[in-house]
């Protein structure tokens, strides 16, 4: 069981009034959400909306060229513009990226990986190595020797489950999630969703970020729609499928609708 500092009474995550500026230009424009221990966020947005930017302010991930104001919260304090390695524990936000080759090292078995970041954290090396099998066995990764495997050695489905075991390892108490499972099929990406909706901890905040509003209402609660840089309409989910006004919300609502509609009728 991996320890989350989370603090009572503290939102996980709050942004607020998140300005962001690439070589001069504005990409994030005033954005405001937060998400509460345990809640699991989806921010939703067209390509070039501002998604993954919004989603490195908030990881603390420099761009060339970038310019930030407003502010990140984390537990209650303020990190925007503090790059990972300069966190505290339970400053830190972890990530899971669509690519999960460049989140891993490529040379690395990927028990190591996830030994390494408990051992961040002060567990003892033995007591890591058990631990790291463990959180692979969490996740699905329970084959025989599958944490002795370097990256290439697994699938992308697998990898990407080993990148959320390695999120896990962290204790961080925020997780964003930026389209983990775009690159998937789609039963190693109903496999993805099922570790994130069971594994990821009660304490845990989960920002997750797609394009895709059927996979949103199956996994969040709770959706902050992105247009240009500005958040232009949120709200629970499923509701905001059907309520939504915005016309980027009512796109995806249609295409979400076509989706579901032939089971439904054949249900
Ligand atoms: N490194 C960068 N340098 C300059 N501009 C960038 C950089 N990264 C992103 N941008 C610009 O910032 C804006 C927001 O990009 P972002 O990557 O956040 O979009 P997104 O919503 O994640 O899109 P997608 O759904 O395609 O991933 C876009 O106009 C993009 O061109
Ligand atoms: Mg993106």
């Amino acid at each position: 069981m991996i320890l989350i500092s989370q603090e009572a009474g503290v939102t996980a995550l709050e942004v607020r009034g998140l300005t962001v500026r690439l070589h001069g230009r504005t990409v994030v424009d005033g954005v405001d959400f937060e998400a509460g221990p345990g809640e699991r966020l989806c921010l939703l947005g067209e390509s070039g909306s501002g998604k993954s930017v919004t989603a490195r302010a908030i990881v603390g991930q420099q761009l060339p060229g970038m310019e930030l104001s407003g502010s990140v919260l984390v537990n209650g304090r303020d990190v925007l513009g503090v790059p990972p390695a300069r966190r505290a524990g339970p400053d830190r936000v972890a990530m899971v990226f669509q690519d999960s080759a460049s989140a891993l090292h490529p040379l690395v078995r990927v028990g190591t990986q996830v030994a390494g970041a408990l051992r961040r954290q002060g567990v003892a090396a033995d007591e890591a190595t058990d631990r790291a099998v463990e959180l692979l066995a969490s996740v699905g990764l329970d084959a025989p020797g599958m944490a002795r495997r370097v990256p290439c050695q697994l699938s992308g489905g697998q990898r990407q489950r080993a990148c959320i075991a390695l999120s896990l390892a962290t204790g961080a108490p925020v997780m964003i999630a930026d389209e983990p499972t775009t690159a998937l099929d789609v039963v190693a990406q109903a496999r993805v969703l099922d570790v994130l909706r069971t594994k990821v901890d009660a304490g845990t905040a989960l920002v997750f970020i797609t394009h895709d509003l059927a996979v949103a209402t199956s996994l969040c609660d709770r959706a902050v729609v992105l247009a240009g840089g500005r958040v232009v309409e949120s709200g629970p989910l499923p509701q905001l499928l059907w309520e939504g006004t915005h016309p980027y919300t009512r796109e995806l609502s249609a295409a979400a609708y076509e989706q579901v509609l032939p089971h439904e009728v054949t249900a």
